[in-house]
């Protein structure tokens, strides 16, 4: 049977969206939901969906005639009392291109089948918990060997992994392990999983983390704030093209 084009609004994406990813999970203050637009009743053909509003992406969704950009950081972190300089230039160019541009940052992080729980599956952990109450990271057992993890890792989130203590694991055939999409390699995100488990797996290492992980006797694999979160947007792209079945064009911008 021939499917039939069904003309979609910002609206129904939004929808879409908040069904999957609801706004109520997202932790206290995270800037989320519609970021720039007005109309919510225009028509959507093409959507696009990157991690970062940057400059570059933001070019490349008025080049490519997005008429909604989806991104999982959103615009601006902290308040800002004038609109000038780079701000000014995303603006416009979303204004001139008459693009909305809407985040689902730690809602999508934490909500069901989401970016963590991408994670989760990626490894095959069992007996999964939440890492944190508020719904962020998970841990679980991991059934295999840390050059299993390795491989993992490798494929499918970063070729080049900053690893921190693996012979810890030594040659375990499961073990304990935590995942958290994004920076969840802070002191006090280390301090933390070093009491739950042996393996953490997230992103943005900095040294003083670094140095602390070796002193707590945690084995942490980087694979990179960009590796941990671009996974699981894959699969949420995946999700937004079953449900909306070619009705709109969905498009990558940064991964
Ligand atoms: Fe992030």
């Amino acid at each position: 049977m021939n499917h039939e084009k069904m003309e979609l609004t910002a609206k129904k994406i939004i929808h879409t969206i908040e069904d999957f990813a609801p706004k109520n999970l997202a932790i206290e203050g995270d800037n989320i939901g519609l970021q720039v637009g007005n109309d919510l009743n225009k028509s959507v053909e093409r959507v696009g969906i990157a991690l970062d509003p940057s400059l570059k992406v933001i070019k490349e969704a008025y080049n490519k005639n997005v008429d909604f950009l989806f991104t999982h950081h959103p615009i601006l972190k902290d308040p800002i009392n004038s609109f000038n300089g780079l701000i000014y230039e995303k603006l416009k160019i979303l204004i001139e291109g008459d693009i909305i541009l809407y985040s689902a940052h730690t809602n999508l992080d934490i909500c069901k089948n989401g970016l963590n729980d991408a994670l989760t599956k990626l490894y095959n952990l069992k007996d999964v918990d939440y890492l944190y109450s508020n719904g962020l990271g998970r841990i679980g057992i991991f059934n295999g060997t840390f050059e299993d993890i390795l491989h993992l890792t490798k494929k499918y989130l970063s070729e080049t992994p900053k690893v921190i203590n693996s012979e810890i694991v030594g040659d375990k055939k499961a073990f304990k392990v935590a995942v958290l999409s994004g920076y969840g390699l802070s002191q006090r995100d280390i301090a933390r999983v070093s009491k739950l488990t042996d393996v953490y797996i997230s992103g943005d290492l900095t040294h003083h983390s670094e140095i602390l992980a070796e002193d707590l006797n945690l084995c942490v694999v980087d694979a990179g704030h960009y590796g941990t979160e671009v996974y699981g947007l894959k699969e949420f792209m995946k999700y937004l093209n079953e449900v909306f079945n070619n009705d709109i064009e969905i498009i990558s911008l940064d991964f």
